[in-house]
This record gives C-alpha cells, structure tokens and sequence, in this order.
C-alpha cells in the first residue's frame, strides 16, 4: 500500500516538472504591467537558477518599478534556498542567496510567512496540488497571477471563484508548449534546435484576481436567434449554444455555452449561473436549480445538459446581465 502510493507520489511530481518559456511570460505579464510598480513579488514555486518567471522579473525589476523581488526553491528531498532582489543602499538592485529551514514547499510556515508579506503572486505552480494551491491563496487574500491547464475550469474547488468573479482567466489562453526533463515521456514532446525538449498542451491558461482591461471588454454579438440553429436542452430551460462566438445578440434567456466561455468573460454583460457539468446538482443551490428549472433526465449524470435524449459536454449556463436584473 505504502510502495503504491509512492509510486503515486512520484509519477505525479514527474507530472509537475514544467517549465515555462520566457516569451510566455513576457506575453503575459506586459499586461500588468501597471499592477506591478512599488509591489513585492513572491515566486513560491520557482528555482530561481532555471525559472523563467525569475528571470522575467529580475531583467525588468527596474523598469517595472518593483520594490522586492523573492522566489522559493523547492526540493522534495533537502533544504533549500530563497533568492531576494532588492534596492541596495545606493539604490542599485542586489541579489541575496539565504538558506531556509527546509524545503520550499509552498505549505511550509516559512513560505506562508514569505506569501503573507508579498503583494503578488506569480509562478506555474505544480498542477498536481492546484486546488490546494489556489486554496491558500484565496485563504491569505493574495492578488495572484498563475498559469494552469483550462480543466481547473471546472474544477468544484475554482468554478465557484470564476462564477462569483473573485478570480477570471488571463490574457493568453490556447496552445502552450513548455520544456520538460528528459524523463517526460509522452507523445507531445518535440526536441527543437536548442536541443531541450518541449511538450506542447492545447488548453493552457492564465487564473488571476488582478483587474484587466479585457475583463470589461464585452463580446461582440451578431448572431440571431432561431430555434432550429439553438436546440432547447431536455432537462434546463436554457437553449444550447455550442460555440463560444455563435452566442446569439437578441436572446435574454438562459443559454448553455462552452467552458472556454470563461476566456471571454465579461461580467457587466453575462451573469454566470451554474457549471452544468456531471457534478451540477451537488455544486448548486435549490434556488439556482429552481430557475434553471433543472429536471433530473435518464441520460443525465447528474446535471449534464440533455438534448433529444442525447447528453453534451459540461457547459456554462449564463444570461445577460440585463435579463438577470429583472430576475431580482
Ligand atoms: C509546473 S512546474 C513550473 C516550474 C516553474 N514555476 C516554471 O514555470 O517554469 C511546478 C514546479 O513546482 C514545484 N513544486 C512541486 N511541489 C511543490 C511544493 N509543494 N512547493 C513548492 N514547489 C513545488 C515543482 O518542483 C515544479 O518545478
């Protein structure tokens, strides 16, 4: 049992060595830029010596303005380090090396004590422990800006955060190709001229709670609608729409979308009622149930939307905000 959950352990550490490409990086953090002036940013699961989210802040520590720059080096086996970049007495920025107690881990008191006195955080952090992850930092009140696989959508733990806008996804979403250890073995690995080796992944995106511009930004609606081209679902009184851009201009009741709807989220036009995925009825109040008018169906898992009998992927239920005012 013990040898077995090792085994576990280990494959899933595997699973978490990543590393993040600096163009990624940059492509992100250009667009918060404004947040980062006078701001201490902790990186709490970054080896400073290989992560690109270090370099990224110490070759624009100055002209970001940053006041304090620390990452956390992890090492499941010792002791680590933490690395600070910091104005020196003249002004110039330093770097000091400092061991810690013990091995980095973003759990640690030690670390938590380093998060509590950081404004942001920033990293790629081991997709293994997300929830758990993203858990402390709503549990510390951090502003954060995080890289992760768009599945974490729909997790119970985050979906709740994205519907009730403590937390929305980034910039750049999409296809993502990050550099792997030589022991990732798996079909999507490429080695490139630069002789590492990169796995490429189609669904990566940014989580974050820093304001942005494309938050507010409302999607542009043209289609209209028809009820033969937005079927009705057998088990919700919303229509199914079943691509993100198809979302009809001149429909105000509830509509079931893809989750990559979360990419273009505007909250001053659509309100977010439920994840209509196989756990829909546990993650849900009566009241939200009863105006979604949700009926339990024979092809239903258990909240699946259903359509002629036939069961679609997880989908979003919204509603523009104007209809949704009424609602209340
Ligand atoms: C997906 S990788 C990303 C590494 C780096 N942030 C980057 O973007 O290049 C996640 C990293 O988290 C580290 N890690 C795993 N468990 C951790 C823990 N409990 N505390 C801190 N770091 C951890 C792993 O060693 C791994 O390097």
């Amino acid at each position: 049992m013990a040898k077995n959950s090792n085994l576990h352990n280990a494959k899933l550490r595997k699973a978490d060595e990543f590393y993040t490409q600096l163009n990624d990086i940059s492509n992100e953090m250009y667009h918060y830029r404004h947040h980062f002036k006078g701001k201490k940013i902790f990186l709490n699961c970054d080896d400073p010596t290989t992560s690109n989210f270090w370099r990224y802040f110490e070759l624009n520590f100055t002209d970001l303005g940053l006041k304090k720059l620390t990452s956390t080096h992890y090492d499941p086996e010792e002791r680590t380090y933490k690395l600070v970049m910091e104005a020196g007495q003249d002004g110039k920025p330093i770097i000091t090396q400092t061991p810690l107690e013990g091995n980095g881990d973003f759990r640690s008191a030690e670390c938590v004590e380093l998060l509590d006195e950081a404004d942001i955080i920033t990293t790629n952090p081991p997709f293994s422990l997300f929830r758990e992850y993203v858990a402390q930092l709503m549990e510390h009140g951090k502003q954060f800006l995080i890289l992760a696989n768009q599945n974490a959508i729909t997790y119970k733990e985050i979906f709740p955060l994205l519907k009730d806008n403590k937390v929305w996804l980034g910039f750049n979403y999409g296809s993502m190709s990050f550099i792997v250890p030589d022991t990732y073995e798996r079909g999507n690995v490429v080695v490139r001229d630069d002789g590492l080796r990169y796995a490429t992944f189609g669904n990566i995106c940014w989580f974050t709670n820093l304001d942005i511009d494309k938050r507010h930004q409302p999607l542009t609606l043209w289609r209209d609608y028809t009820p033969e081209d937005y079927p009705q679902y057998d088990n919700y009184n919303a229509i199914e729409v079943s691509r993100v851009d198809n979302i009809p201009c001149d429909y105000l009741g509830l509509m079931g979308v893809p989750i990559t709807f979360m990419t273009k989220y505007c909250p001053d036009q659509f309100r977010i009622l439920m994840l209509a995925n196989g756990n829909a009825r546990t993650n849900v109040d009566e009241q939200t149930l009863q105006y979604v008018r949700y009926e339990l169906n024979d092809q239903d898992k258990g909240g699946l939307g259903v359509i002629n009998g036939k069961r679609v992927y997880a989908r979003i239920l919204i509603q523009r905000v104007d209809q949704t005012k009424e609602r209340q």
